[in-house]
């Protein structure tokens, strides 16, 4: 399956990224700029991140049931990723619409511009 186009990357590729990058000491977390660096690849749009993201812990999570990379390993990266979820500055919740802004009690009136249509600015 193609997970990227424009750098033509596909889940076999991600595996293999996958398990270099975990299979080494001090594993960094396999964020998909680590793997697609390990893959010597660059990503242009970033469309597929999401899905990459999705692919490249799955492949891990496959990778650790068939005994191909350390169940340690694993389970520090997952720790790692839960406390940077975690962290205070991602909890931040955010409106999902601003409300709207009241005018300043200075504001001036709107006024009434010319024409018979009455139409205001
Ligand atoms: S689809 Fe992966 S960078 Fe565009």
């Amino acid at each position: 399956m193609i997970v990227c186009s424009c750098a033509y990357v596909t889940d076999r590729d991600l595996e293999q990224a996958v398990l270099e990058v975990m299979s080494q000491p001090d594993a960094p977390l396999p964020t998909p700029g680590v793997i697609y660096r390990q893959l010597q690849k660059k990503m242009q749009c970033c469309g597929c991140a999401p899905l990459a993201a999705e692919t490249i812990y799955a492949k891990m999570e496959d990778l650790e049931k068939r005994g191909l990379i350390c169940p340690c390993a694993c389970a520090s990266v997952k720790s790692r990723i839960k406390d940077l979820i975690n962290t205070p500055e991602r909890r931040v919740s955010r409106p999902l619409r601003s409300a709207p802004r009241a005018l300043p009690a200075s504001a001036p009136a709107r006024q009434k511009i010319g024409g018979s249509s009455g139409s205001t600015l």
